[in-house]
């Protein structure tokens, strides 16, 4: 039996985009299908490793050879992506998490009687989980992180990105950009890889499957 380069290897990848709740019927969510993260998760399967997803809200279908932890808020990621990082050689962190959310969950539904013709919403920042897996993790286990950026000029991109890298002190970054029909709903992707000191480790675009393949390349 052949098998694969990452045999043994224990990933856990995170997925699709959190929702976080403003009254029992609505939420605050972005355009992440889930589907770049998915393809990583399956990508890896397939070469050997065990994998956990953490899949948050996905708009496709879940490799069935993954074990699946199901999550729906930012809260739920960050509680079940630092208890599963514990035991995880890698920790790959392809979700969109909220950055806010909302200050107070209304007990029933906002009424636009009670509201008027206007509305605010006070939001909250959410603990950055990607900062606090690279903060917690053991010696020799991998935190990588994604960028999606809508920033169109390359120079200035990689300048954000590697801003970011550093904000968060993970071991790579993926950096994706994003747009009304790029990156987040699309089939195809388009990606640089940066290690820690933020030089390009690789460089693709294609259908999220191969371009799982070359992040999951990269990262070794
Ligand atoms: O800061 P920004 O949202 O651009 O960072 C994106 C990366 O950080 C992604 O890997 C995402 O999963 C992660 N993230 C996080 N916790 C947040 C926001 C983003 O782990 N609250």
């Amino acid at each position: 039996v052949e098998q694969g380069d990452l045999h043994g290897r224990r990933i856990v990848v995170t997925a699709g985009g959190t929702r976080e709740p403003l009254d029992p019927v609505r939420y605050l969510g972005n355009r992440s299908s889930g589907r770049q993260g998915v393809a990583i998760a399956r990508a890896a399967a397939r070469r050997g490793a065990t994998v956990t997803l953490i899949a948050a809200n996905l708009e496709t279908a879940a490799p069935s050879e993954v074990e699946l932890v199901p999550v729906s808020t930012a809260a739920e990621l960050r509680e079940a992506a630092v208890a599963l990082a514990a035991e995880a050689d890698v920790v790959i962190m392809a979700a969109a998490v909220a950055d806010y959310r909302p200050a107070a969950i209304s007990e029933g539904k906002i009424k636009k009687d009670e509201q008027g013709d206007e509305l605010s919403l006070r939001l909250v920042r959410n603990p950055d989980i990607l900062k606090e897996l690279a903060e917690k993790r053991a010696e020799g286990r991998l935190v990588v992180g994604f960028a999606a950026e809508t920033e169109p000029d390359r120079d200035a991109l990689l300048a954000l990105a590697r801003k970011k890298l550093d904000a968060k002190g993970c071991d790579f970054l993926v950096v994706n950009v994003v747009g009304w029909d790029r990156g987040f709903a699309s089939h195809d992707n388009e990606i640089i890889v940066l290690d820690r000191g933020g030089d390009i480790v690789a460089e693709a675009s294609g259908s999220k499957m191969s371009v799982a393949d070359r992040i999951l390349d990269a990262i070794g």
